[in-house]
């Protein structure tokens, strides 16, 4: 590095006390390779946007030759094949009514977009007291600032609480640590109440609530029930209050399904997903509608329109790398992976529930979470850094959500190789 180069600053990293970061010279399916030859087994992901392997060949190739065709053009005025291939694909996954898909850059993007459709769908619609916003304990959503607005309070806002909106926060169904104090085998998803409580008094101002559907990820992967997510929606349609589902994280496949509110069997208002939306390429982010929102914005009125949009809405090279991604759902057996990964979690984890250091495990599709005992328990945790250390040790890339452990795998990766991982997370145990 020469004096005038500039210093390279990476996210969520101290890097007085982090170590330095790994310089990777590439990734090809499940392994990054480190400059000094070191193979390093991706177990979450690489941040939980990879889907079929690094470098995927179909993908790759996809990128290459729309590049070299067209690179860019805005979406204002402008349409392009790639993008409206991508609607079609996803027309034929996303659940009807989602009709109509407003594109972005990231997740954080992607649920500003959802929740400006929410407040202006009720202006538009001669409800401008609708304005409230109801988000979950635990949630996380992003970092821009109304992402953060929604996202429940940690390290990650504390600085920036004069920025962030005020919200009404209700309870999530953390079952391992109960809000209610009951216990899931007998409850009757009482942590419901709280929300209904809201619908009831406040309904009138509530525009909308936004929930992590049955995974809420940074927050520590922790897994609803089904009726939690389906309650939700059950009483914002009794309350005449839109739901956004936040499938930034659980969308294309993570849960065994294709997004997370099928397996409850619900349809939101509105619909977030980025992450694996390229197989894990490029940044690309989509809001879904329902018809009924789409309307509250068209008319003969420009100010109905929705303003909002970024430079690279719609990347032409992004699109092909989704179109790509979608295409390898239909060519390679995933879901068959994806459920070979979920047996994995099943066989292995109720071991690990036995053991003096774990307070909770917990799985979903193909992410699973051991939940450790500490004394200082959450995102700071002092046993992160050095479960991280022991990991990258042993060639595994595994970044514990402070005292929670979790693996989050490309769905590429073997039963052995899963097996792997645990057995890697089974040694550091010795570390809790
Ligand atoms: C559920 C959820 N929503 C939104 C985001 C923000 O996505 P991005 O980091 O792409 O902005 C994340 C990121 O982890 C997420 O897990």
């Amino acid at each position: 590095m020469s004096a005038s180069d500039l210093h390279l600053w990476h996210p969520f990293t101290q890097e007085r006390v982090d170590p330095p970061p790994l310089s990777v010279r590439r990734a090809n399916g499940v392994f990054i390779e480190t400059q000094d030859g070191r193979q390093i087994l991706d177990a979450i992901s690489s941040w939980w946007v990879n889907l079929h392997g690094h470098s995927h060949p179909a993908i790759a190739e996809a990128v290459a030759k729309q590049a070299a065709n067209l690179e860019h053009v805005l979406f204002a005025g402008f349409s392009h094949e790639p993008a409206e291939e991508l609607a079609a694909r996803l027309g034929k996954v996303v659940p009807p009514p989602l009709r109509h898909v407003f594109f972005s850059d990231d997740g954080s993007t992607a649920v500003e977009v959802a929740l400006k459709l929410a407040l202006q769908y009720w202006s538009n619609s001669g409800r401008p007291e609708k304005r409230r916003i109801v988000a979950l304990e635990n949630a996380y959503h992003g970092d821009t600032v109304g992402a953060m607005s929604v996202s429940d309070d940690s390290p990650f806002t504390a600085a920036f609480d004069s920025l962030r909106i005020p919200v009404l926060r209700t309870h999530s169904a953390y079952c391992a640590h109960c809000p209610v104090g009951l216990t899931r085998a007998t409850c009757k998803i009482e942590c419901l109440n709280k929300l209904e409580q809201l619908l009831i008094e406040k309904g009138n101002e509530i525009a909308v609530v936004i929930v992590e559907p049955l995974l809420q990820g940074a927050g520590g992967m922790i897994v609803h029930p089904e009726e939690f997510l389906s309650g939700v929606r059950r009483l914002t349609a009794a309350h005449d209050v839109l739901l956004i589902a936040d499938e930034v994280l659980t969308g294309f496949g993570r849960t065994g399904r294709m997004f997370a509110c099928e397996r409850a069997g619900v349809v939101p208002d509105l619909m977030c997903v980025a992450k694996g939306l390229t197989g894990g390429f490029l940044p690309l982010a989509a809001t879904f509608a329902t018809d009924r929102i789409h309307e509250a914005f068209t008319g003969c009125e420009r100010t109905r329109a929705f303003f909002h949009g970024h430079s690279y809405t719609a990347n032409p090279i992004a699109c092909a790398a989704a179109n790509a991604s979608l295409q390898i759902f239909d060519s390679e057996p995933v879901f068959e992976r994806i459920s070979a990964i979920e047996k994995v979690h099943a066989a292995r984890l109720p071991a690990f529930a036995q053991h003096a250091a774990v307070a909770d495990v917990r799985h979903i599709g193909t992410v699973a979470a051991i939940e450790l005992k500490v004394p200082d328990a959450g995102y700071l945790s002092s046993l992160r850094p050095r479960l991280y250390q022991f990991f990258l040790n042993r060639g595994v890339l595994l970044r514990p959500l402070g005292n929670v452990v979790y693996i989050l795998p490309p769905y590429v990766m073997t039963t052995d190789q899963v097996n792997f991982v645990y057995d890697v997370i089974q040694d550091s145990l010795s570390l809790a």
